[in-house]
């Protein structure tokens, strides 16, 4: 039987138009969080399964039913990564990051979940994350949180809607989790299949429930900030204070509680309106706990990803365009000696910064005029005899009105890097 051999469902192809973008995207992404004195870490794609059993929590969706796993031939079970933060974490302990104080750290990398392919969720799917290591307070809850507005702001993308929550301390939750368990076990009868079995599992998520007919229920459910005590009150109340100097418009939404069991006190989500039942565009919060579960002594630690498959369809067209990698030019040679002497003139206006593309190939004026306009180049530059001869080039606009030049090497040079279009930093 022959199969097919396409991408794997859930998986894609990102083709060059939309890598330019994607490159200009995650360039100002780092570009960001470098102004904010994160470093880059890389960690492995695969890692022990072990790892995110232990960090992301076996009751979790992501544990029990979307991980890549598989058996080597030694007999190890591993996992392609479903998010990062768990591998920082290992990568961190492994290498004594923390013993050197506080770390800024971010990731950018493809994550793999085995969920339902749809618009906005794929099985491999990338994201952008940054994890500050050592600092307990508020202060870089909100410093990750100006982080990512920033972000959202050099990428054009407004509209997003800030939600942020906090899961306590650990008395708060037992508490809570105490008071919901009985309150939901009191209405047991109304819930749904998905529900009793949260119920049973990890009670929290049945607040993340979108089923309707479970809203009233939650609507009524006991909320968690009813049981904050003084220091996780605190805590909140001084993150709020701050994401309002800051600006950083918000609201609290009681019933976030995410998907990921080693949440500790804050926790939040960038949410749009433009992506249908896919609408989180940022996550993440604190994970205080993290890293003593992992062996690793008491780290608290905060965090976020963000997915950037949805941040990509959420750049307005008009920004896009200006993350499209720009070529300069198009070299135009007619003649044997042009194209001999072809490559001298490009290399010179590469030195100068520009990016030239020359013509390959056989082809007369108008087949290679054809090809200049095609390419998307600005200019065409046209190399013949006479050109030749005096050192000179013609110079065509191609994408705006005027006339051709003939030019110095050096004066085509200047010119064209006077017209560069602004590139997104
Ligand atoms: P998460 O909420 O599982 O958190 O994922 C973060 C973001 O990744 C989501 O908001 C979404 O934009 C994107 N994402 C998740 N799954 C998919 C998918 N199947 N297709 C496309 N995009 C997706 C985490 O992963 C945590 N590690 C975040 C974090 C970092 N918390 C603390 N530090």
């Amino acid at each position: 039987m022959s199969i097919k051999l396409e991408a794997v469902r859930g998986m894609r192809d990102l083709l060059p138009g939309q890598t330019a973008q994607w490159g200009s995207v995650e360039r100002i992404m780092r570009n960001v969080a470098a102004q904010y004195g994160y470093a880059e870490l890389r960690t492995p794609i695969v890692e022990k399964t072990a790892l995110f059993e232990r960090s992301i929590g076996e009751q979790t969706d992501i544990v029990e039913k979307e991980m890549y796993s598989f058996s080597t031939h030694g007999g190890d079970s591993l996992t392609l990564r479903p998010e990062c933060t768990a591998s920082v974490v290992r990568a961190g302990i492994q290498h004594g990051l923390f013993r050197a104080g506080g770390q800024r750290l971010w990731y950018c990398g493809p994550m793999f979940r085995h969920e339902r392919p749809q618009k906005g969720r794929y099985r491999q799917f990338q994201q952008f994350g940054v994890e500050a290591f050592g600092w307990p307070g508020p202060d870089v809850d909100a410093e990750i949180l100006q982080l990512a507005a920033r972000i959202w702001s050099r990428l054009g993308i407004v509209g997003l809607e800030l939600q942020i929550n906090t899961l306590g301390s650990e008395s708060t939750r037992t508490q809570f989790r105490a008071a919901l368990v009985d309150y939901l076990e009191s209405r047991k009868d109304a819930l749904d299949e998905d529900s009793k079995r949260r119920l049973q599992r990890n009670p929290l998520r049945v607040l993340d429930s979108k089923n309707p007919a479970m809203q009233s229920i939650i609507a009524k459910a006991p909320r968690i900030l009813d049981y904050l005590d003084i220091a996780a009150a605190a805590h909140f109340s001084e993150l709020r204070a701050r994401l309002d100097t800051a600006g950083i418009n918000y609201t609290v939404n009681p019933l976030l509680v995410r998907g990921l069991d080693y949440y500790t006190s804050t926790v939040f989500e960038w949410i749009t309106d433009q992506l249908g039942a896919q609408n989180a565009v940022c996550a993440g919060g604190r994970y205080d706990q993290l890293a003593s579960e992992l062996g690793g002594g008491q780290v608290p630690a905060a965090g976020f990803a963000i997915g950037l498959d949805r941040v990509m369809e959420l750049i307005p067209s008009q920004q896009r365009k200006a993350l499209t990698q720009v070529t300069d030019a198009y070299l135009v040679w007619l003649g044997e000696a042009a194209r001999i002497q072809a490559p001298r003139l490009t290399e010179i206006l590469r030195d100068a910064g520009l990016a030239v593309i020359s013509h390959c190939g056989a082809g007369g004026l108008k087949a290679q005029m054809k090809k200049a306009d095609r390419s998307g180049a600005r200019y065409a530059l046209i190399l013949g005899d006479e050109e030749l001869e005096q050192e000179l080039v013609t110079v065509k606009p191609l994408r705006q009105d005027g006339q051709q030049q003939h030019l110095t090497w050096s004066q085509a040079a200047t010119l064209l890097q006077s017209h560069r279009l602004p590139v997104l930093k």
